[in-house]
């Protein structure tokens, strides 16, 4: 079956697939996955970042504004074609609910930028965005709400990095989609920024990067290490955040 891509205006956020043997003229193919994100993307993508860029607006933090919660999704949508390439069954309820999760994460930095204790503001304002527009949550939100919530609890994480649940569980997608967003040029940016604001120390700055960035690296490839394309993809832009960081760590010393 033909699929159009969606006609949300959000072309270049949907992944499309070309189904092999199929398609002699050319004509691009969506799979099943595919689909589903382009449904879940036209029903929330509008509503969820206009919100986001919104609150940011208020507010100086390019490392956390709309624009990473954006590429926070990006990176989830590349998680859940991947398991369902390698044969994993997403259940596409968790696709909603993670899309909701991710693009309200970080909004609670608008009203405090410590790293403990802005999960529970983001869900503050997650339940009142529900409430003040009357919108009909998505089944079982309360667990959109503690993801939200527990994504800055380290103790939190360490349950969701032990491959006890399920690999498409929202948890595990926002948090290792929010780790990727570190890597690469943007990401050495990212954590100057936030890293400079919370403790104005550039003499530590490089290592307490490099710590976290290990850290990050090895979460990640706990959980999603057997995705193979995106491991390759994302090893290139965790050694390029860390041979940034120990070339500066050399310059100040
Ligand atoms: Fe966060
Ligand atoms: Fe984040």
């Amino acid at each position: 079956m033909l699929l159009v891509p969606s006609s949300s205006g959000l072309g270049h956020l949907v992944f499309s697939q070309r189904i092999r043997g199929s398609n002699p003229l050319g004509i691009t193919y969506m799979n099943k996955i595919s689909s589903a994100i382009a449904d879940i993307e036209k029903k929330w993508f509008n509503l969820l970042y206009e919100y986001c860029k919104k609150e940011f607006s208020k507010v100086n933090l390019a490392s956390h504004d709309h624009t990473h919660h954006r590429r926070v999704w990006i990176y989830a949508k590349q998680i859940f074609i991947e398991l369902e390439s390698i044969g994993y069954k997403v259940n596409v309820n968790n696709i909603e609910k993670s899309i909701i999760a991710i693009f309200f994460h970080d909004v609670g930095l608008t009203r405090t930028i410590n790293e403990i204790g802005h999960g529970v503001e983001s869900r503050k304002l997650c339940s009142q965005f529900f409430r003040q527009n009357l919108l009909k949550t998505p089944e079982d939100f309360e667990e959109v709400l503690k993801a939200i919530e527990k994504h800055d609890d380290k103790e939190y994480k360490s349950i969701v990095y032990s491959k006890k649940l399920n690999r498409d569980n929202i948890m595990s997608i926002l948090c290792v989609s929010d780790d990727l967003d570190a890597f690469g040029e943007l990401g050495a940016l990212r954590y100057a920024e936030i890293y400079l604001l919370r403790d104005n120390n550039l003499k530590t700055l490089p290592e307490r990067v490099i710590k976290n960035l290990d850290k990050r690296f090895k979460n990640f490839l706990a959980v999603y290490g057997d995705l193979k394309n995106l491991v390759k993809e994302q090893k290139k832009r965790y050694l390029l955040t860390k041979e940034f960081y120990k070339n500066l760590q050399k310059e100040i010393e």
